[in-house]
């Protein structure tokens, strides 16, 4: 059509629409036809450059699944590698919120990053969907109608470890983690069940993302002799945590446990380092639940991968999506009445059906791990339903 036709048919149109004869087309309706853009804002370099691709695959072979379209929209990708970058993070997010105009926010993996993307989510309402990073504070002071959470608080694993070495009659236990949001959430949680149990953490040591030079901080573990060990660090970090604590000749005399990043993605590189080792977290490789199987063969077809706990989570932050979309006839300016869906649904998550909290964080069993053959198979139930306190969230 040239430009004269168009401009033509544009004038009667608004012609016929002034007179009444004509509704005008919605903004919703523009909206629900038009693609739906969807802003990744994961890392691709760094440390956790591996969770961000799995992330990514587990978004996508959702969307893919059901046709490319979620509720009619055909699904397009904006991506930004974050580094885990805090000091980046804010540019990063508002070049996707107000450069690309995404119609949602996915991302990320390293919780000062979240931080950032859900002070500028909340900010400019844009809807949020954390596919990983733990941030207390993220459905806690910083809660809000539009972001949700597809993965855990940083609290969930620690707090549950913390009960299982209580009730196995451990005493004295040492701390090693990154000192940021991630790392001091996860000790805090794991304190404050293993200290409501009756043990003691004895010491709290700690180095900066992403460092890996942990020589000094395991001769001091030694020279401490605590009972055991309780440790957060994930992706190429946990792969030399892991290593370097069997090669120190610590395995054998102090127990090492962790949050379950510890040994997730990462056991092909760790071998026979990390066999044996007991984790807390909200997926296992060996759940006996129907939508895990076919979610695993679909993911290792597709990619040519086996998939972890954060493609797990990817994919979930993607059902998340839909589910908001079906209510909202795919319209994503309806924040109220996406958000009564969401909290509404039980997600068919390959982890096991969970739901989320009022401040919009996963209430999901966190299963006891162990290492076996190279994989994170469960052992049991560590706690049940476990929900986020939530603090200082006012939704
Ligand atoms: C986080 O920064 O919140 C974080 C990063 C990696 C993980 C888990 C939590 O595996």
């Amino acid at each position: 059509m040239d430009k004269f036709r168009r401009t033509a048919l544009a004038l009667g149109a608004s012609v016929l629409a002034a007179g009444g004869l004509l509704a005008p087309m919605s903004a919703a309706h523009a909206q629900a036809n038009a693609k739906l853009k969807v802003g990744l804002m994961l890392p691709y370099t760094g440390t956790y450059a591996a969770l961000g691709n799995a992330i990514e695959n587990g978004f996508r072979l959702y969307v893919t699944e059901q046709g490319g379209k979620l509720s009619g929209r055909e699904v397009e990708f904006v991506k930004v590698d974050d580094e885990s970058d805090p000091s980046k993070a804010t540019d990063n997010v508002n070049k996707l919120v107000k450069r690309d105009n995404v119609d949602v926010l996915v991302g990320t993996v390293h919780s000062g990053v979240a931080m950032a993307m859900a002070k500028v989510a909340k900010e400019t309402n844009t809807l949020l969907i954390v596919p990983n990073a733990g941030a207390d504070a993220v459905t806690g002071a910083m809660c809000a109608p539009n972001i949700f959470r597809s993965s855990f608080s940083n609290w969930q694993p620690g707090y549950a470890m913390g009960e299982v070495l209580a009730k196995k009659g451990v005493k004295r236990v040492a701390t090693i983690t990154w000192k940021y949001a991630a790392g001091d959430e996860a000790v805090r949680g794991f304190k404050e069940a293993f200290e409501k149990g009756g043990g003691t953490v004895v010491k709290e040591l700690n180095l900066p993302f992403p460092n890996v030079e942990f020589q000094a901080l395991l001769t001091d573990i030694a020279a401490t002799k605590p009972d055991a060990v309780f440790t957060f660090f994930a992706g190429g970090g946990a792969v030399k945590f892991v290593k370097d604590y069997a090669a120190a000749g610590l395995k054998k005399s102090i127990p090492l446990y962790g949050s379950g990043f510890l040994t997730d993605g990462t056991l092909d590189a760790q071998g026979d380092a990390a066999e044996g080792l007991f984790t807390t977290l909200h997926y296992a490789d060996s759940l006996n639940v129907p939508k895990d199987k076919s979610f695993r063969l679909n993911y290792a077809k597709t990619f040519k991968l086996q998939p972890d706990v954060y493609a797990v989570q990817g994919y979930d932050a993607a059902q998340i999506l839909a589910i908001g979309l079906k209510a909202t006839n795919g319209d994503v300016g309806k924040k109220a009445e996406f958000a009564a869906a969401v909290e509404a649904a039980k997600i068919d998550s390959p982890r096991g059906a969970f739901t989320l909290s009022k401040a919009h964080n996963p209430v999901q069993d966190i299963y006891l791990r162990q290492v076996e053959a190279k994989e994170n198979k469960m052992v049991g139930i560590a706690t049940k339903a476990l929900n986020d306190p939530a603090r200082g969230c006012k939704m």
